[in-house]
């Protein structure tokens, strides 16, 4: 593969300027849902709405700049990552708005929507299919990842699990985002991890901003990301093979562990009460928040990030024949649902 000769270092910067004022806002609504037998008010930050339809395009855009205001990524260089989907769907479009080249190592979880997103927006996608010891693919991504970098020395790795641009990117742009949208300071913000980038940016301005705040991560069953026992999972976006290099106790006041089941019941909550079409993750997160407030009846206001939206997981989390094949009874109605809140998520970590 041959490297895409671009636009000179000055002009990179100043389209990179111009990608910046297509981040964001996204919005945030309230949703009520029956919650253990109660209603209650949920605020949803609907990251679907972002540019390239998730959270990562406000990523891509803080590795990217890292990478060019260091001088680590020069004209005719070309962007490599290790992506479970939103990510290289977010690099290949800021790629192409630079008119730059990208590589996406992917693995055999990713959305067939997500692949075909990544081809139309002109990246090489590369699909490792080896499960690392874990059970996961995260390991072999890197693997396959430090290869490429050894063979072509214009490739440059964005890094997500290790660079400090990911969680700065949301300490700087989600966080004061997401509290300025809000009447006052949230009792809790939830949001999934992977990286644990958005996570810990988020948290890092909540602790500076407002301390009174907890910040429940929600993380997958499987995952190591955060303190998790390894095993096999099934959903992309949501954990991760190994612990996330930006999470420390500091920064995390609850860790909720959803399984799939959890989540497809409040992804298809959302979507039956409020006519909001959410992400697997968004709807773990859903799930983590539900068992939080169970035990906290006094929290008003409450805050999950929704990292996407529900287009790509027709064929998982909303579809029942998906559940079937992995195992798991597709969740019922709200006589299941209430069930599941109290014991379908595995466990919360005070
Ligand atoms: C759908 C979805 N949810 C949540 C996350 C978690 O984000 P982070 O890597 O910042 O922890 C990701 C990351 O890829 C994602 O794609």
């Amino acid at each position: 593969m041959t490297t895409v000769e671009g636009p000179a270092g000055s002009a990179l910067q100043e389209r990179l300027r111009h990608f910046r004022a297509l981040l964001g806002p996204t919005p945030v609504t309230p949703v009520t849902l029956n919650i253990g037998g109660r209603p209650r008010t949920v605020h949803l930050k609907l990251e679907g709405h972002n540019l390239a339809g998730s959270v990562k395009a406000r990523t891509a855009y803080g590795l990217v700049r890292g990478l060019l205001e260091s001088g680590r990524l020069r004209p005719g260089d070309r962007l490599l990552e290790s992506t479970s989907g939103n990510l290289g769907i977010a690099l290949a479009m800021l790629a192409r708005y630079l008119q730059i080249g990208f590589t996406a190592v992917v693995d055999p979880l990713v959305a067939p929507e997500s692949l075909r997103r990544l081809s139309e927006l002109g990246a090489e996608v590369v699909t490792v299919t080896e499960r690392d010891a874990s059970g996961g693919y995260l390991l072999s991504r890197l693997d396959r990842v430090a290869e490429l970098l050894k063979e072509n020395p214009r490739y440059v790795w964005t890094n997500q699990y290790g660079s400090p641009d990911n969680p700065a990117v949301h300490r700087e742009l989600t966080g004061p985002e997401l509290l300025g949208q809000l009447p006052e300071s949230p009792d809790a913000v939830f949001a999934a991890i992977s990286t644990g980038g958005t996570f810990a940016g988020v948290s890092r301005y909540f602790r500076e901003h407002s301390p009174t705040t907890e910040m429940v991560a929600v993380d997958i069953e499987g995952s190591v990301a955060f303190r998790g026992r390894p095993g096999r999972r099934h959903l992309s976006g949501i954990g991760a093979s190994r612990p996330s290099a930006f999470l420390d106790d500091s920064l995390v006041d609850h860790l909720q562990v959803a399984d799939i089941r959890s989540a497809a019941h409040y992804c298809r909550l959302v979507l039956r009460e409020a006519g909001l079409h959410i992400g697997a993750s968004a709807g773990a997160v859903l799930a983590g928040c539900a068992r939080y407030l169970e035990t906290h009846p006094e929290a008003e206001l409450v805050v999950c990030l929704c990292a996407d939206g529900g287009e790509k997981y027709a064929g998982t989390v909303y579809n029942d024949h998906w559940l079937r094949s992995i195992g798991v009874a597709p969740p019922g109605g709200d006589a299941a649902g209430s069930a599941l809140s109290g014991s379908a998520i595995l466990s919360g970590v005070g």
